[in-house]
């Protein structure tokens, strides 16, 4: 395989750069007054300006042309059909058929995965129908008021970003909460004030093998029988979702209590199945069809779209663009909506681990960088705390925006909470996130500054240079449905970077090193030979260290 950078498109890209690169977002604007309307693009209800992007039609052709070349339509193609794309592990690559519809077919090793995918889901609504409606009892009879999750990466990931998401179509008497890390005082804050006769934990762990999710799930079986004292109840309090059926009896919890996952379904791309099982009980079968429909919209246009029209690819390719050619290390995602405060965090598995990868499906060095580092906060939060290196910093930042025409919780002026009346409080969240996007990249001149009357000491540090790319995205009201959009269409921008790259994004090699090591060292921390353990000499006597501090009276 060719690397990317060896490519006729990307050497053009370069010599574009060299041209396009000293060009500010102001000139690009005064050359070209419809700039606004006409770098924009709209699908499965989300609009995104990607005008603010230091790029001009050649870099579009250009990006385009690059990812003609690196077989985007083909790829695309290879997913959605269930090739073995994810070439390391052998394996088809099909998220998609999480949220096909029921009358389309796709068959996989003889088997019809949307009739597998469906029939899940039906399980899903009736065990989530159960819990929501107290018709599931647990084992004293009492109906289930709290739902923990437990599971790490993306077991847990979408259904916490998910549930914070929809929490407005939640129903509120049901208690959701989330248990991912091994550090005791996760499950010991989680279920501190619960009565387990009232609990139920969805164990989630796509190969039931992890070791955190297994240590929190046997420590909530054991507090659960401290409180219930009796086997039996295990049965009522445990539901599990695993591709692995043998894994999970071999835990205790039976095949009846077990909700399905496939191999073709990575971690990170989950939330749509049975992972989503937290999801579908807080907002009920409707709305999980509806965050479903979201999703295929996306997926529809992704698939049919042309690149120069195709949502997902161009923000994907825009990342390349920034990441590669402007030299940005990082990206900042920035909901300017409350409800998507765990989005940033859910991206940061989604992209970092698809695309934090050195070598290309073949094993060659990929010889430019890949994945930009994920981050961010709800605006307007950060503005009073990082947007100042946005601003003013020496490292571009290249950031989404994403907000809604419409509060979920209008505030009318008067703070009573009539619809009836503009709601003032989400204009000025919305005035935010528009002004922000403007003065990343329209900044502010010396002379502008000077002009204010500002001293001439104070001029530099008043200035802002400007030219920092962003990209819009706004949607009428965050629904089930505008949320599958969005996180459709950012998987499928990660897919898009990783076809330009030329690297699996469906595997994760990187986490495994850390594993062995940890295994190996906690084997050394609960075995009684204290002799001083094989490792480096740092972390040998940051283990002695620990060993220690591990003794001392509290
Ligand atoms: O260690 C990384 C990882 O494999 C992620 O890719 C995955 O989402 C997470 O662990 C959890 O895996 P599982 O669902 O198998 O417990």
């Amino acid at each position: 395989m060719n690397a990317a950078s060896t490519r006729p498109a990307w050497q053009a890209l370069v010599t574009h750069h060299a041209h396009i690169g000293s060009v500010h977002l102001r000139e690009l604007f005064a050359a070209d007054p419809k700039r606004g309307t006409r770098w924009t693009v709209s699908a499965a209800g989300l609009h995104l300006d990607y005008s603010k992007n230091r790029i001009d039609d050649e870099t579009v052709a250009l990006l385009s042309a690059l990812a003609r070349d690196c077989g985007l339509r083909e790829r695309i193609g290879a997913m959605f059909s269930g090739e073995a794309i994810n070439t390391t592990e052998h394996r088809a690559v099909l998220h998609t058929a999480l949220r096909a519809s029921p009358d389309e077919r796709l068959w996989v090793g003889g088997v019809d995965v949307v009739a597998e995918v469906h029939a899940a889901l039906a399980r899903m609504a009736a065990f989530s129908e159960q819990i929501r409606g107290g018709a599931w009892r647990g084992h004293t009879g009492l109906p289930i008021r709290h739902v923990i999750n437990i599971g790490i990466g993306g077991s847990d990931l979408g259904p916490v970003m998910a549930h914070e998401a929809l929490r407005h179509y939640s129903q509120r008497d049901l208690d959701l909460r989330f248990v991912s890390n091994v550090d005791g005082t996760a499950l010991a804050e989680a279920t501190r004030d619960l009565d387990a006769a009232q609990t139920l934990f969805i164990v989630c762990s796509k190969s039931f093998r992890t070791v955190e999710t297994l240590t929190n799930a046997r420590a909530a079986r054991a507090w659960c029988l401290r409180q219930l004292s009796d086997e039996a109840a295990v049965a009522r309090h445990f539901v599990a979702v695993s591709a692995s059926a043998e894994a999970t009896a071999e835990f205790g919890i039976a095949a009846a209590q077990t909700f399905p996952l496939w191999d073709w379904v990575g971690g990170r791309y989950s939330m749509a199945s049975a992972i989503g099982l937290s999801t579908m009980i807080a907002i009920g079968p409707d709305h999980f069809r509806d965050l479903l429909a979201g999703m295929r919209a996306m997926d529809e246009h992704f698939r049919h779209a042309p690149i120069e029209r195709n949502m997902p690819a161009l923000l994907g390719l825009l990342a390349v663009w920034n990441n590669d050619f402007l030299g940005a290390a990082t990206q900042a995602v920035l909901p300017y909506e409350q409800y998507l405060s765990r989005l940033p965090a859910y991206l940061q598995q989604l992209t970092m681990e698809s695309n934090g990868k050195h070598v290309t499906r073949d094993g060659e060095p990929v010889g430019c960088g890949t994945s930009p580092i994920v981050w961010g906060e709800p605006g307007t939060n950060g503005q009073h705390s990082f947007h100042q290196l946005l601003h003013q910093g020496t490292r571009l930042v290249p950031c989404d925006f994403i907000g809604f025409g419409q509060s979920l919780n209008p505030l009318p002026a008067d703070g009573s909470r009539a619809h009836d009346s503009r709601d003032r409080q989400h204009d000025l969240l919305m005035a935010n996130l528009f002004a922000q996007a403007e003065a990343l990249a329209f900044g502010k001149t010396a002379d502008e500054v000077r002009a204010e009357g500002v001293p001439e000491a104070l001029v530099p540090h008043r200035v802002f240079e400007g030219n920092r790319p962003s990209n819009t995205l706004l949607a009428r009201r965050l629904t089930p449905h505008a949320l599958g959009a969005l996180v459709a269409l950012y998987e499928h921008s990660v897919f898009t970077q990783g076809v330009i790259w030329g690297v699996d994004s469906f595997d994760q090699w990187g986490v495994e090193l850390g594993k062995v090591l940890a295994e190996k060292t906690a084997a050394e921390l609960a075995g009684a030979d204290q002799a001083r353990p094989a490792h480096d000499s740092s972390t040998a006597a940051l283990i002695q260290r620990y060993r220690q501090l591990r003794e001392e009276r509290p």
